[in-house]
């Protein structure tokens, strides 16, 4: 006879890889109480939860980062953000998350451009950040900014306030599921890079009730225009069609950016 699984033995069997184990837990309840809603049952909602698991995150950082190995490796590095030999070491430790990796080869180039003409940026929230605080070399952000970046991985979120706090720069990296952490002050200029996507694959509608959470200011969003594998599919016309849905009645002052492979807009929540 089958035993009948739980809710609660299959979030602990989803979750009980490596590849798991370091999410957030809200993320994983999340997204285990949404693929039990499409109706699978015991393997194959174990399966699904993975699967989605992946693709919302694993398919971007294959390995989890230690916090102490980011600190020793940092140790003895200079600690001037405009030091070359700083920025090198940011450059090497982006190429391990697939989305900063495909930045890397504009970086300069994608930070002035979408940043540029904007009063001093004296607070920055970026959403589902990745390793993108480690681009904060090219940001030119006022130098008394603050940084707040928030990313399901929690190791990865250590790493990134080990990072901060080298460089003396004023950031916090939080681990948190970015559907529910609460967005409760203002910010100069609020980051959702790559984002969107990545939560409609989390529940249709996820993006936009996430865009109706935030307060008025500057947005910058982007897009994709190729899939982890390096296929264009069309990416670029999908997401824009999705941005004009999501621009409609919420957006002003809308600019459009295009890099190689990646499709960014710098808007103006009212
Ligand atoms: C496509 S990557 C973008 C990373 C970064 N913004 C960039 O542009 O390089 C998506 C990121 O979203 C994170 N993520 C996905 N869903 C999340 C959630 N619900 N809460 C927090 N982080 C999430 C993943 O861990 C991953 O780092």
């Amino acid at each position: 006879m089958k035993a009948i699984l739980s809710l609660e033995d299959v979030i602990r069997q989803a979750v009980s890889g490596d590849a798991y184990r370091d999410i957030h837990p809200d993320v994983i309840r999340r997204v285990c109480e949404t693929e039990n809603r499409k109706g699978f049952k015991g393997r194959e909602l174990v399966k699904a939860i993975r699967g989605r698991l992946h693709q919302i995150g694993g398919a971007y950082l294959p390995s989890s980062l230690d916090p102490e190995l980011f600190r020793d490796s940092l140790s003895g590095l200079p600690r001037d953000l405009s030091d070359p030999i700083l920025q090198a070491y940011c450059r090497k430790k982006m190429e391990i998350h697939a989305s900063t990796r495909e930045r890397l080869p504009h970086i300069e180039r994608f930070f002035h451009e979408v940043l540029e003409g904007l009063p001093p940026v004296r607070s920055v929230l970026d959403l589902a950040c990745g390793l993108t605080p480690l681009s904060l070399p090219w940001m030119s952000l006022h130098p008394k900014a603050v940084y707040t970046a928030v990313d399901m991985y929690r190791q990865m979120t250590e790493c990134l306030q080990v990072f901060f706090e080298h460089t003396g720069f004023y950031g916090q990296a939080l681990a948190a599921d970015i559907l529910t952490f609460p967005i409760n002050r203002q910010y100069d200029v609020i980051f959702l890079l790559k984002t969107l996507p990545c939560l409609e694959q989390q529940g249709k509608g996820c993006a936009s009730t996430l865009v109706d959470r935030l307060p008025s200011t500057t947005i910058i969003l982007s897009y994709p225009l190729r899939t982890l594998g390096g296929s264009r599919k069309g990416l670029g016309a999908t997401y824009e069609a999705d941005f004009i849905r999501l621009a409609h009645d919420r957006f002003t002052e809308i600019k459009r950016y295009e890099f190689p492979n990646e499709l960014v807009f710098r808007v103006k929540k009212p």
